[in-house]
């Protein structure tokens, strides 16, 4: 049976989330275990094969030294966004046992009761830094090229931060009990091959590489990457995961058929009807042609507009047609 969950499966398209989200804002549900542990377990009433873990992918930032809000509609706003050398040497390597105790707590919580695999997850060094130097969302990511192509000594240094802490924080994950880990690179499409080889790849090639030591399966994960699957391969990941807009058949064997791969239903299929959804997911397993190493997943995060019980009939679908 091929295998099944989806990039936020926990979030505000369940009703159940939406509820504790009236009285608790998202960091306390991602600094409190206990609901971080609730939150995590929603979706899986959902038939899903795998939890991941409630968090974000900026929580280490906060620890580092860069303090941050999630500004209700807007999304996540960087206090003071990354402009100088200064501010980049003034960036702490953390201890995420300690700084990000809550997370482990979580993890050691989850592991107790869950019978599915739990997947951790970090922000890749690219899209991390791209937040922490835009100060939020970014159509064209202007200001992180800038100091990428204008100034790669100090690049360097903030890649070297973050992709240290990535790998003490994936590591961690793993040693407080997560059986896979996911690393979200998601903004990484938007850099030419050239420069994601120079300016990305030796980085993130470090934290995956160091982290499949452990043993787990690594998921490396973006979006737009269509012209970068073969440079992410080479940076690491046990399974690739691929987006929406390239076919999944062509991304697996650019990727070569020796890997796993993850994805790719486009998640506006399932804002239509129960029937377009499946027609999606089939699409989706077509491509896959029933190898053996196809995690089906959507090519990026559910919506907050799903409907539930559309999510629900993909789950189904899924696991019917791949039944053996
Ligand atoms: O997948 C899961 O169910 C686990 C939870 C999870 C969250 N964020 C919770 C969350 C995961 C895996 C993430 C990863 C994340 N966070 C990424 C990488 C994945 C991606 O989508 O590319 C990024 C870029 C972030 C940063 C972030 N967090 C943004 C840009 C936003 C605002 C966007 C929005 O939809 O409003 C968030 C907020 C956030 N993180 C929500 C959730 C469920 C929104 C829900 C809320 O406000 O309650």
């Amino acid at each position: 049976m091929t295998p099944v969950w989806f990039m936020r499966q926990a979030g505000r398209y369940m009703p159940e989330y939406r509820k504790l989200r009236e009285t608790h804002s998202l960091l306390d549900l991602c600094k409190n275990p206990e609901l971080a542990r609730e939150v995590t377990l929603q979706p899986l009433k959902l038939g899903v094969d795998a939890a991941i873990l409630f968090a974000d992918i900026l929580l280490p930032l906060d620890p580092m030294g860069a303090s941050f809000e999630f500004a209700r509609g807007e999304g996540p706003v960087i206090h003071e966004p990354i402009a100088t050398r200064s501010q980049i040497d003034k960036l702490r390597v953390i201890d995420p046992d300690e700084s990000l105790g809550y997370v482990m707590s979580a993890i050691k919580l989850l592991k107790r009761e869950l019978d599915v695999p739990l997947i951790g997850f970090a922000g890749g060094p690219f899209t991390l830094a791209s937040y922490l130097i835009e100060g939020g969302k970014s159509a064209n990511f202007a200001k992180t090229k800038k100091l990428m192509f204008g100034a790669p000594d100090a690049w360097r240094v903030l890649m070297e931060k973050l992709s240290e802490v990535v790998r003490l924080y994936l590591r961690a994950q793993v040693a407080a009990g997560a059986d896979a880990v996911q690393m979200f690179d998601s903004w990484v499409g938007d850099l030419a091959p050239a420069d994601y080889v120079e300016h990305v790849q030796p980085h993130v090639r470090r934290v995956l590489c160091d982290v499949e030591t452990t043993g787990v399966p690594v998921i490396h994960f973006g979006t737009g990457t269509a012209m970068l699957l073969r440079e992410m391969r080479d940076a690491g990941g046990t399974v690739l995961g691929v987006d929406f807009c390239t076919p999944l058949d062509w991304a697996w064997e650019r990727v070569g058929h020796d890997r796993a791969v993850q994805g790719n239903m486009d998640p506006c299929a399932l804002l239509t009807t129960r029937e377009v959804a499946v027609k999606h997911a089939q699409r989706v397993l077509d491509a896959a042609g029933g190898r053996p190493g196809h995690i089906f997943n959507l090519g990026h995060g559910i919506l907050p507009e799903t409907p539930v019980d559309h999510v629900r009939a993909v789950v189904d679908h899924v696991h019917e047609v791949t039944a053996r």
